[in-house]
């Protein structure tokens, strides 16, 4: 089995795609065995827990500097054994540290079909919707030590409605690309 960390920074709608695929017997070869959130409020903590899954919030505010913060990460990700590790909406930038202490062995979901910086969450949704796009969808990647930059794994594209707020369009991009591509 491999031991799958995720790290999570809300909701956490992404990680019951995951628990949900495992529990239905989609995927056969991996379990989740740690939940990290920098955000004690994040929903996806009490997801985890309700999965009998360790889930522990790691924030920044309890450490000095980032640094600190960053090896507190690598230091509970190690510990627990974790083999790949899933960032499910985990707003936080990963630092190279964690990034070659395990080599094309993160991997991130992202909403849209193109990543870039400062483009995460709603925003996401509401540039789209601003700029007029057509075509939006989700993208999992390889997370490398640029912002977004890593190979693409897969993506899956999702229509823009014109009357789509950008509340409504997130929800569809979750529902039809997000909660699908991830897990698979
Ligand atoms: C998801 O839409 C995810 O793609 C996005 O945050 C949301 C988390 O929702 N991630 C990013 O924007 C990262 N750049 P969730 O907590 O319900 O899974």
């Amino acid at each position: 089995m491999l031991k799958v960390g995720v790290l999570v920074s809300g909701g956490g709608t992404n990680l019951q795609a995951i628990l949900d695929a495992i529990d239905c017997g989609k995927i056969t070869n991996a379990e989740v065995s740690l939940v990290i959130s920098n955000n004690p409020k994040a929903y996806a903590l009490e997801r985890a827990k309700n999965h009998n899954i360790e889930a522990v919030c790691i924030s920044p505010k309890q450490f000095e500097n980032r640094e600190e913060f960053h090896r507190a990460l690598l230091a509970k990700l190690k510990e627990s054994g974790v083999e790949l590790i899933v960032l499910a909406g985990f707003l936080v930038a990963i630092p190279p540290m964690i990034v070659e202490a395990y080599p094309n062995k993160i991997i991130n979901i992202h909403p849209s079909l193109i990543c870039g910086v400062g483009y995460y969450g709603l925003h996401v949704h509401e540039k789209a919707l601003e700029r007029g796009v057509r075509v939006t969808g989700a993208t999992v990647h390889f997370v490398d030590t640029g912002t977004d930059t890593g190979p693409i794994i897969l993506q899956k594209a999702v229509k823009i409605k014109s009357d789509d707020t950008p509340e409504v369009l997130q929800r569809r991009v979750m529902e039809k690309a997000e909660w699908k591509i991830l897990p698979k």
